[in-house]
């Protein structure tokens, strides 16, 4: 079965725990925590996703879009989520970072900016639990999906079988009902979705309707 990860980004950051509530069967949160140098943007960091974390039953899927993950993303896992996800161009060791935030006990993600290639990445995905694939240049919700990322998404599906691997391919950044077929069809099977699911009137709605649709 597709997961469906709804972004907190387009979610009331004032509501947190009652927005989560209103996506009972989103498989993870996705919580994207920027830190304006990375990207153009400031959210929320260490000291909101320990207090998410207690709020909510639904597990934590961080997405740093910050500097100096090497740094920062083992504390994430201190404070509760499940699944942490750095940021490749950002990443001085990403091996031995996807190690340690997995010796901490949780799910080790690398995540791609759309003009990033994956082909000088191929050794490292034994050692991830997840790969991110940015269907938008990060830093805001609501953009327009990039459909020039479709082809990568292919590529990294045929090196996943080529290595027969278990890991994870996550899309995010403009996915919905008009796009998401497109991405499954292409390999993704982990949608993070904020402005189609926090932006419609039944969240969690919108969160079967996309798992159908990707499930076709
Ligand atoms: C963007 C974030 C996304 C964002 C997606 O940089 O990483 O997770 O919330 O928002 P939508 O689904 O509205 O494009
Ligand atoms: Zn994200």
């Amino acid at each position: 079965m597709p997961q469906i990860n709804p972004s907190i980004l387009s979610a009331d950051f004032a509501r947190l725990a009652e927005e989560a509530a209103r996506v009972p069967d989103a498989n993870w949160l996705h919580v994207d925590v920027m830190d304006y140098h990375f990207v153009p943007n400031l959210t929320l960091g260490l000291p909101v996703v320990e207090s998410l974390a207690k709020a909510t039953d639904i597990p934590l899927d961080c997405h740093l879009m910050i500097d100096d993950p090497d740094r920062w993303a083992p504390a994430y896992v201190e404070a509760g989520a499940g699944s942490v996800t750095f940021h490749a161009e950002a990443a001085g060791a990403p091996l031995r970072l996807a190690r340690e935030i997995r010796a901490k006990g949780a799910r080790a993600a690398m995540a791609l900016k759309p003009a990033t290639a994956v082909e000088p990445y191929e050794e490292i995905l034994p050692e991830l639990d997840m790969l991110l694939i940015m269907t938008v240049d990060p830093g805001f919700g609501g953009q327009d999906f990039l459909d020039l990322t479709l082809p990568k998404i292919r590529r990294t599906r045929e090196l996943i079988a080529r290595h027969g691997l278990e890991l994870w391919l996550q899309v995010d950044g403009g996915i919905s009902m008009k796009t998401i077929e497109r991405c499954a069809e292409a390999g993704a099977d982990v949608f993070v979705a904020g402005s189609a699911v926090f932006g419609a009137e039944d969240p969690a709605k919108a969160v079967s309707a996309l798992r159908e649709a990707a499930a076709e």
